[in-house]
């Protein structure tokens, strides 16, 4: 019987360089897409998966992301004063049960292996996943919950993967396939960020894990790798060769990188869109500006 994964780690110590001057003062965890922060679209993901507890490793300057999940007493009460319900049934997937959330420090960019070490302690002997709220998946089923299926039928460790443009893997984590049976395939290596004529493939690793303790154990041991950075890459690859059970699962959901400024603006057209409320009026707005660019060419 595998053990349910009801623990979650969210690496949110990057300092957000790609959109400075915005990320000076604020986590670009909070920035917003339409008018959720990025972090709460990881959140409701990781609830409906079944996770229970929710573990952010942060750094310096993180704290509005704190602030963010605790609850607003005065904010509320004024809400309720005025019969805002709906706003209050927003706020209301903003909170967390108390001891459900748990802040570490990564006190050094040491990379996401590191990262996700931090937080070893917290995770024991027990599978957990690991979401990257910088990869934002539109999905009908939830990303993690798709794979939270797919592993309660393979066990071992399961990362989300998707096929990318060949000249793009030196921005991923790419796998070696072993065997490919369509939307799980076996793995039989894993590579950090490969130039292209290096690549055993196309099938990057997008930002959601599940993995077992494991993992942790390797990740004690390894040394720094692609960007002198500790890779979670490579404790998992480490894993193929203890144990080889370790599967892409190539996930239904449209994925926007929102870690980079195109794949942000997309994200917001496609959320955009998908709002009933705003969708007429947006897609009319949409609509004329790329009629006026055409003409003005
Ligand atoms: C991280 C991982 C990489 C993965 C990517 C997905 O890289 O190290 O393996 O493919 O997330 O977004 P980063 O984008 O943090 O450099």
């Amino acid at each position: 019987m595998k053990k349910r994964v009801t623990k979650a780690i969210f690496p949110v110590a990057g300092l957000g360089t790609r959109f400075l001057p915005a990320t000076k003062s604020i986590p670009k965890e909070i920035m917003t897409l339409v008018d959720r922060p990025l972090v709460q679209y990881a959140i409701d993901e990781a609830r409906a998966a079944g996770i229970k507890e929710f573990i952010f490793v942060t750094s310096r300057g993180k704290g509005a992301l704190e602030d963010y999940f605790d609850h607003a007493p005065q904010l509320e009460s004024d809400l309720r004063r005025k019969g805002k319900n709906a706003l209050l049934e927003t706020l209301k997937s903003t909170n967390m049960e108390s001891g459900a959330i748990a802040y570490i420090r990564q006190h050094k960019a040491l990379g996401l292996g590191h990262a996700v070490w931090c937080a070893r302690r917290l995770i024991g002997n027990e599978p957990f996943a690991v979401m990257l709220p910088d990869d934002v998946i539109a999905a009908e089923t939830p990303c993690l919950q798709q794979m939270v299926e797919s592993y309660a039928e393979t066990g071992g460790n399961v990362v989300a993967a998707m096929e990318v443009p060949s000249d793009m893997t030196s921005s991923y984590g790419i796998l070696d396939v072993k065997k490919d049976m369509g939307s799980i395939v076996s793995v039989k290596g894993m590579v950090e960020k490969p130039e292209p004529d290096k690549a055993p493939s196309n099938l990057a690793v997008i930002g959601r894990y599940i993995l077992t303790p494991k993992i942790l154990q390797n990740l004690n041991k390894i040394k720094s790798g692609a960007g002198g950075e500790v890779q979670l890459t490579d404790a998992i690859a480490q894993e193929i060769i203890n144990s080889d059970n370790v599967y892409g699962y190539r996930f239904r959901g449209q994925r926007f990188d929102c870690g980079s400024k195109a794949g942000y603006l997309q994200a917001t057209v496609s959320f955009g869109l998908g709002r009933p409320e705003l969708h007429d009026e947006f897609d009319a707005f949409l609509r004329q500006t790329m009629a006026a660019q055409k003409a003005a060419q």
